[in-house]
Order: structure tokens, then sequence, then C-alpha cells
């Protein structure tokens, strides 16, 4: 796993309260067998619990081999990120009622994921160039966000927008996958009437893209982007990098 950040979360359970840290981390590449167990699990979660904001199905991917999980975590220019919840852990509290917590990642089976983004690079993009609707995007080097999911109980936590900003910090980072120095922007589609994926994706520094909202039926999804390079993009305005 990359490098994981700590945050904590308060969870009601019963009558009382507990806290919960969770960590947001990349998984490995290639990836262990438990990471590949771990994810087909939240993966196969997501699609079962609410299909509508994928495009995918999980009976399809139910059928999938271990084999196949496996290589769709290893393909080489994207990243899978988690959000896991851990309980080993430490706190101390100072004087002054600040409590910080120390922790220590779990291994292996006690761990639990509840979220992940998925980011893909410009190598699995090619069809992107040709789309009308990012037709203002052409001399840019895109990368895109997909399965993006949080497990219901853990909604409202701030995991997605963890989750959108490690994946934003590895798009700023990639040096191997780039298109020359042409300013990268990462793309999603949302639909329309997802107002929580919007509000999130907004909050993360998307927009929507002009185009698509002009050309897009009401209940359509529309194109939203995000200027990962903005000081490049003023050196290299569109159509003259
Ligand atoms: C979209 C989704 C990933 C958000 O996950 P999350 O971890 O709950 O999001 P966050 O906690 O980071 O939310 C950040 C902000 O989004 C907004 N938001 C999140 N859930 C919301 C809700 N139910 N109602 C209104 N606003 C909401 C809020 O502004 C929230 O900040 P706040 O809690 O400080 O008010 C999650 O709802 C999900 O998995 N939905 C189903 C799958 C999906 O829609 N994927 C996207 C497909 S394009």
């Amino acid at each position: 796993m990359g490098s994981p950040c700590y945050r904590r979360v308060t969870l009601v359970k019963g009558s009382h309260v507990e806290f919960a840290p969770y960590a947001i981390s990349a998984i490995s590449n290639p990836p262990t067998e438990e990471e590949t167990l771990q994810y087909k699990q939240l993966r196969l979660s997501g699609l079962r619990t609410q299909p509508q904001f994928f495009g995918s199905n999980f009976e399809r991917e139910a059928a999938f081999t271990d084999d196949a999980w496996k290589a769709r975590l290893s393909a080489s220019g994207k990243a899978t990120f988690i959000s896991s919840l851990t309980r080993k852990g430490s706190t101390r509290e100072h004087a002054n009622g600040v409590v910080d917590t120390l922790l220590e990642r779990e291994s292996g089976s006690g761990e639990q994921w509840v979220g992940t983004v998925t980011v893909l690079g410009p190598t699995f993009l090619e069809e992107l160039y040709r789309n009308e609707e990012l037709f203002e995007l052409r001399n840019r080097t895109l990368y895109t966000i997909v399965g993006v999911w949080v497990e219901p109980a853990f909604r409202r936590k701030g995991m997605a927008g963890g989750l959108m900003q490690a994946a934003l910090s590895w798009v700023r980072e990639d040096t191997q996958h780039g298109r020359g120095d042409t300013p990268k922007v990462i793309v999603l589609r949302v639909h329309r009437s997802n107002a929580v994926a919007r509000e999130v994706y907004l909050r993360n520094g998307f927009q929507d893209l002009a185009e698509s909202v002009r050309n897009g039926d009401p209940n359509d999804e529309v194109w939203m982007a995000h200027d990962v390079d903005p000081s490049l993009r003023d050196a290299h305005p569109t159509g003259d990098a």
C-alpha cells in the first residue's frame, strides 16, 4: 500500500459513540491476494447495493476469476485508492482537551475496506480524445476517475473527499504516462440527478464542462473536469500547445 494518511470518524453504535479511525491509501501494484479479495468484495458490494451508479453490473463482475481481479488492479497507468477502517491505535489527551490519535495500520484481515476510487491515466483514454463533448480539452493530458463508492454506513464522513484528494495527488505526481508537457485535466461523468456525487466533485475542484451541459438531456450524464495544472494551462491555452 502507498503511504496512508489517517483520519478519525465518529460512529454512533447503539447508544454509545466510538471512534473509528480510517486510512486512505493506494492498493499495491501488483496487489497482494488479501488486497485483491478485499477490493473484489467492496466493488461487488457497490454493484449489488446501488447498481444505478455504475457502468457495469453485479452479474458480469461476480463471474470474474481471481486472476481477472488481480489483472484489473495490476494494469500500469492507473491507481485504485481505498479507505479502510482500523481499530489499532492509541489516543493521547492533551491538557487543553485536544485528543491525538496515534495509529498504526492493521495488516491482514483486521481491516475493513469501505470506500474506493480509481483513476485511469492517458494510456486508457484514447477514445476520449475523439469525444466531441471533450473537444475543448483536445490538447490536454486527460485522466479520468471511475468506480467511486463509499459503503452507505460510512458516508458523510469525508471519505469520498479524501479519496478524491488521493487521486488528484496521484495525477499531479504522475510523470510516466503524460502526453508531453500538455496540462493535465481530470474528467469524469456523472448523472445530473446524482446530487450527492456532484456536490462531492464540486467541493473537490471539478466544474461542469460547458459543451457537455449545452448538449445534454436533462436526465443525462454530464462531464465534469478539474484542471490539475492551471499554471501550465495559462502558458499553453487550448489550441496552442
Ligand atoms: C458519492 C459518495 C461517494 C459520497 O461519499 P461520502 O464519503 O459520503 O462523501 P463525503 O463525506 O466526502 O461528502 C462530502 C460532501 O458531499 C456532500 N454530501 C455527501 N453526502 C451527501 C448527502 N447525502 N446529501 C447532501 N450532501 C451530501 C456534502 O457536502 C458533504 O460534505 P459534509 O458532510 O461536510 O456536508 C457516496 O454517496 C456514494 O458512494 N454514492 C453512491 C455511488 C456514487 O454515486 N458514485 C458516484 C458515481 S459518478
